[in-house]
């Protein structure tokens, strides 16, 4: 066990108007570990996922990155300590290709008589982001079509590719298998074990199951904004996961 969680919550809280979406949530990942966060609909995934990547700062409780506390003011914060995380609502901008999607919001540029200003380095980014999408295993031919033209389950690649092109210590996804075919889910299972092979934490939303089951090393249940279990993987099986997720476990 490491003495420090690469991130962590503590006690967090967090309610929209009345609706107290997370209540004294605390969970922790290591690196190379996967936490799989699971519940049902309106279990508070979601809202934690929004806090752990600075979307939204909790009512109460605190966030620690490596031991040390912070109070992030906005998701790029978060960004730049090297976490990534790929929003269950993707958010990709369907008129801009392929590769302005990977590289989005850090466009590189090249001097030019713009001086700082500069080129975006269009090229440049086009290879790269090819080679970042290529290297994770997720191929694409041109990288210069825009995304308008992807189907869904191609557009969630591009967005997982360019969480785990970018994340330095951990990668949240939300429901990243979600529009997928049984093969290219696949794909994201393996991307997921890849990143875990490089010591990045991962934490993983899914509605489904087995592959909660196949690819994490630890499992946060929550209920109604509650975490009601959190527990090594080889602890659970299909049926006792859903009896826990649903609250209905033993009851017959
Ligand atoms: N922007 C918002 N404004 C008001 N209430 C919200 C908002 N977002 C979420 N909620 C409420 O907070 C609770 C938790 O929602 P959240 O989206 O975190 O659930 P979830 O576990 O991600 O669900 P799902 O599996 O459907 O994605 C729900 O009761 C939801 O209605
Ligand atoms: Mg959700």
């Amino acid at each position: 066990m490491s003495a420090v969680p690469l991130y962590e919550v503590k006690n967090v809280s967090k309610a929209y108007g009345s609706v107290a979406a997370l209540t004294n949530v605390s969970m922790a990942v290591n690196p190379g570990e996967v936490v799989g966060l699971v519940g049902d609909n309106g279990a508070g995934k979601s809202t934690l996922v929004k806090v752990l990547s600075g979307i939204h700062a909790p009512d109460s409780g605190s966030i620690l990155l490596e031991g040390t506390e912070h109070h992030w003011r906005s998701p790029h914060e978060v960004l730049a300590a090297g976490i990534e995380t790929l929003y269950q609502d993707s958010g990709l901008a369907p008129n801009l290709s392929v590769s302005a999607n990977v590289f989005l919001g850090r466009e590189m540029t090249r001097p030019g008589l713009l001086g700082k200003l500069g080129f975006l380095a269009q090229k440049k980014m086009d290879r790269t982001a090819y080679e970042d999408l290529e290297r994770i295993g997720i191929g694409f031919t041109s990288t210069d079509r825009p995304v308008a033209a992807l189907s869904g389950g191609q557009r969630q690649a591009v967005a997982i590719g360019r969480a785990v092109a970018w994340a330095r210590k951990l990668i949240i996804l939300d429901e990243p298998t979600n529009h997928l075919g049984a093969r290219q889910a696949g794909e994201v299972l393996d991307v997921i074990r890849a990143a875990k092979d490089k010591q990045l934490g991962v934490i993983f939303v899914s509605h489904t199951l087995p592959h909660v089951l196949s690819v994490t090393d630890r499992i946060v249940v929550l209920r109604l904004g509650q975490v009601v279990k959190d527990a090594p993987t080889s602890e659970f099986d299909a049926e006792s996961l859903l009896g826990t997720i649903t609250g209905l476990l033993g009851a017959r």
